[in-house]
């Protein structure tokens, strides 16, 4: 049960003077009878709400699957850079976050949301949840760093051994730059980048095409986002 200024409010329909206004102004039904009161609670998904005559919905959840672009930060808010939050405009709410990092200069996907128990199982390094990069890498890329990855390198400053879980290396074109796709089950800071350079390699573009069932929309362009379907949210 919540209040039905805040149920219009986190649906975006106004903020929260706002929506306490068009409520005084009788613009909001509850089962087709105005109501006046804004603490009025309402039990979601058992009433219909409406708003000049057209059903408001109500939500708990969002789920957005965002393509980054290189250039913004992986937080909620920044006081120089723009945040993969900012760039979630069809929506007024204010309690969405991103589950898990990509650094400033990765790209692809990330999913943004405001469903914490999710996130938590997303990014568990316990659950193992399959983490696909796309990379293209300074230098040439063998049989060696695929058995090296493959064995779990070491990412460690050299006083203090970090040492990665087996990832899956595979090679698209090993040339001057190459291309390759790695599969992680973890999410170390800078984890593809410092495996990478464990191996003497260095990583020139980075993105993240899947994170366990959720695949990148290749449609979607650097900074374009759009609702996960409900099949997709199942499958988290
Ligand atoms: N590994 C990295 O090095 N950077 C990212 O953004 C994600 C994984």
């Amino acid at each position: 049960m919540i209040r039905l200024d805040k149920y219009l409010a986190d649906m975006g329909i106004g903020t929260r003077q706002e929506v306490k206004k068009y409520i005084r102004q009788g613009r909001v039904t509850i089962d087709g009878l105005p109501v006046k009161k804004a603490e009025t609670k309402v039990d979601t998904g058992k009433v219909c709400v409406a708003f000049d005559g057209e059903s408001v919905e109500y939500r708990e959840y969002e789920y957005y699957m965002l393509n980054k672009p290189a250039g913004v930060v992986s937080a909620t808010e920044d006081p120089r850079d723009r945040t993969v939050v900012d760039l979630i405009e069809g929506t007024r709410r204010t309690d969405l976050f991103p589950a898990g990092r990509l650094d400033k200069d990765t790209e692809g996907l990330l999913l943004i949301t405001n469903d914490g128990a999710l996130a938590h199982r997303l990014l568990s390094p316990k659950k193992h949840v399959d983490k696909v990069y796309y990379a293209r890498v300074k230098g040439i890329i063998g049989d060696e760093d695929i058995r090296h990855f493959k064995a779990g390198v070491d990412i460690g400053t050299g006083e203090k051994e970090e040492r990665t879980l087996p990832a899956k290396l595979e090679i698209i074109r090993s040339a001057e730059v190459s291309e390759i796709r790695l599969t992680i089950q973890e999410g170390k800071y800078h984890q593809v980048k410092r495996m990478f350079e464990s191996v003497g390699k260095e990583v020139m573009y980075l993105k993240r095409e899947r994170m366990g069932k959720l695949v990148l929309d290749e449609t979607l362009l650097p900074g374009q986002y759009r609702r996960l379907t409900e099949e997709e949210i199942k499958g988290l």
